[in-house]
């Protein structure tokens, strides 16, 4: 049998990739933010090497999109290559997304050589080392995830501090790679659970994950942030993200917004979705976000077919129009929004920052529940946080938990959610059935809101939750 020939050393991936020909994602990006014109990237994953490419290639004829995606599957997130190399010798229609490890570099370069527009790996792993290195080889030039944020979401058990040692090492990687002139774009996964998160939460998370990425090295940072679907609440998150670098990062860090088109319960009927996929391209362009990740009319059906996902891409794009240069905001709301938001994050990342060492003071905070994040499936979380929607729809605090929010951060939250509300919306003193009820509510915001769910109440049983990607207890998003 013939030998896999050994894989290139960080040199030799560097020189690959500066003779490639082709623009970096941090040179996308940073194209999109002077222009004023969101970079559009779909999610994308197949099992196969020649269905990869073939869908590859469909989506940048057909969608036109600024960078693409391999979508990593569940296997390969876990690091059960044996299950992965299984599949593609069985059927490799039962993987939910490419399995780039057992694949190999070799083929991830042809898939990189076959499209002009730079890749980013999206997958979901605690661990990803193998698969960073995987990527690297390939010369893929944009890595999402965390420590904290590819774990607390999708592992029930593995320690924050492995997970944080584990993305320390990528970070120090890419640190090596900026010495050898290859600036990688790390996209830190801000969406979390996907579930009614408060931007103020995303960002704190964000936020530590940056730190950490920086002094490890980073040079390139992707915050990306979850629509909640609250136009002067989304704007104001995605316009706190250069402030806080500001605040918080060391000067000379390329640090880039993300908005994620509704990673929550996506409305079932194709014009619904479609509204739904413009509107958050019109949030993205209003809030300054240099990329765009989008959705697809076919969401709440599962994996998008090439054809939804270009149609998606290119609904998006139409929000980029410089014909709809008269949709404007408004800005007192979105000026009193970012205020609140720097100001809960600052609450929640202030006191773990001051700590002499960065990754055990996170261990020791969600420990204690200073940091937390709602709906976590992990036991290294303690998810005593519960969101509500107030009556506009934006995303509170019903309940902080443990976060050190101060009283008038507190206050504010407990006065938005008590004032008149749409049935059972709002009010912070609910028992525990109809506090479930009403989240269950919240969670189906969008479907609600199109008249696709009745309005009295979101059935038990019966409600779009339950077929959502997102739903807590559920393997979420990437
Ligand atoms: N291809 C395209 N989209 C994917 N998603 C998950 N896996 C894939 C894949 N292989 C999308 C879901 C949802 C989000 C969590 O990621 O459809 O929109």
């Amino acid at each position: 049998m013939p030998t896999a020939p050994a894989p290139p050393t960080l040199e030799e991936s560097a020189a690959y990739i500066t003779q490639l020909g082709k623009p970096t994602a941090a040179e996308v990006l940073a194209r999109a933010r002077t222009s004023g014109r969101t970079a559009l990237q779909p999610r994308c994953g197949v099992g196969g090497h020649r269905e990869m490419a073939v869908l590859l290639k469909e989506l940048e004829t057909e969608g036109r999109p600024d960078l693409l995606t391999l979508t990593i599957d569940s296997h390969t997130r876990l690091r059960r290559f044996e299950h992965a190399a299984r599949a593609l010798r069985t059927d490799h229609r039962t993987l939910n997304g490419y399995p780039l490890v057992t694949h190999g570099w070799q083929r991830g370069r042809e898939l990189n050589e076959l499209v002009a527009v730079p890749l980013e790996i999206r997958h979901g792993s605690p661990d990803p080392r193998e698969l960073f290195a995987t990527a690297v080889a390939c010369g893929i030039t944009s890595f999402e995830g965390g420590g904290i944020s590819y774990n607390l979401p999708y592992s029930k058990d593995v320690p924050l501090a492995d997970s944080l040692a584990a993305w320390t090492e990528v970070d120090q990687l890419c640190g090596e790679l900026a010495h050898l002139g290859v600036v990688m774009d790390r996209e830190l996964f801000g969406t979390l659970t996907a579930v009614l998160i408060p931007p103020s939460i995303s960002l704190a998370i964000s936020v530590l994950e940056a730190v950490a990425a920086a002094a490890a090295g980073v040079r390139c940072i992707s915050v990306s942030y979850p629509q909640s679907g609250h136009l002067a609440q989304d704007i104001a998150a995605l316009r706190a993200v250069p402030v806080l670098a500001a605040r918080y990062l060391p000067a000379g860090l390329d640090v880039h917004a993300v908005l994620h088109e509704f990673m929550g319960v996506f409305p079932r009927r194709r014009h619904h979705a479609d509204d739904l996929i413009f509107y958050g391209a019109i949030t993205a362009r209003l809030g300054g976000a240099s990329k765009l990740i989008t959705k697809t009319y076919q969401e709440a059906h599962g994996i998008p077919d090439a054809a939804a996902n270009a149609a998606g891409l290119r609904l998006a794009a139409v929000a980029r129009s410089p014909l709809l240069d008269f949709i404007t905001v408004d800005e007192g709301a979105v000026a009193e929004e970012l205020e609140w938001i720097l100001r809960e994050t600052a609450e929640i990342v202030e006191p773990v920052l001051a700590a002499p060492r960065l990754d055990s003071a996170i261990v020791t905070a969600f420990a204690a529940g200073r940091l937390d994040i709602p709906f976590s499936a992990s036991r290294h979380a303690r998810s005593e946080v519960i969101p509500r929607r107030d009556r506009d729809g934006a995303v509170r605090y019903h309940s902080p938990g443990r976060l050190p929010l101060s009283r008038a951060s507190t206050e504010r939250n407990r006065r938005l959610l008590d004032g008149p509300a749409r049935p059972g919306a709002g009010t912070t003193e609910l028992p525990g059935s109809e506090l479930f009820q009403a989240l269950r509510r919240d969670i189906d915001y969008f479907p609600l809101l199109f008249g696709e769910l009745p309005q009295d109440a979101a059935a038990p049983g019966g409600s779009a939750a339950d077929s959502a990607t997102s739903t807590p207890g559920k393997e979420p998003a990437l």
